[in-house]
């Protein structure tokens, strides 16, 4: 597979991830079933690995190791974090525990989308500054 086709498959599980994690939020805050149907919690990590699969297979073809840039290193850790973030906000709580109140879910949902927005733009930049370098 070329470079270009998985660039283009990377940016369509971008692009399917951010619209899957909003639908979700909207769903989860709102009290919604639809969240708890198995599809509905499957399908976003099947996104999710083609994501990480195609950035993988992008640098196995320029031979570069994921660490081996400032802005890939930025990506990763912001991707940790967005991962983090998206438990706090979409998984329910385990079973005894107090659940999560709405507003520490909400603020979750609110940064996730915050640090998604922040690794798209190292992604466009190059650089770990990401949209900084626009101000
Ligand atoms: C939520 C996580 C991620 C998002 C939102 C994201 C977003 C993007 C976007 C929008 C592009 C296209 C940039 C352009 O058109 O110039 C891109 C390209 C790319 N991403 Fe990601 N990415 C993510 C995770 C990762 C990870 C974890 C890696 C590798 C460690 C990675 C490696 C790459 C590479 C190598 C390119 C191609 C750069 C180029 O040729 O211009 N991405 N990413």
């Amino acid at each position: 597979m070329s470079y270009t086709t998985l660039k283009m498959i990377h940016v369509s599980a971008v692009a399917l991830s951010i619209c899957g994690f909003t639908a979700r939020g909207l769903g989860v805050l709102q009290g919604a079933s639809w969240v708890r149907h198995r599809l509905a919690r499957t399908v976003p990590h099947a996104v999710d690995t083609v994501l990480l699969l195609s950035a993988l297979g992008m640098l196995w073809i320029i031979r570069l190791p994921p660490w081996a840039a400032p802005w890939l290193r930025a990506k990763i850790i912001g991707l940790v974090v967005y991962i983090a973030l998206g438990v706090v906000a979409l998984h329910p709580s385990r079973v005894g525990q107090t659940p999560r109140p709405r507003a520490v879910r909400l603020a979750a949902w609110v940064a996730a989308i915050g640090v998604f927005g922040y690794i798209v733009s190292v992604a466009l930049t190059k650089s770990p500054r990401g949209a900084l370098l626009w101000w």
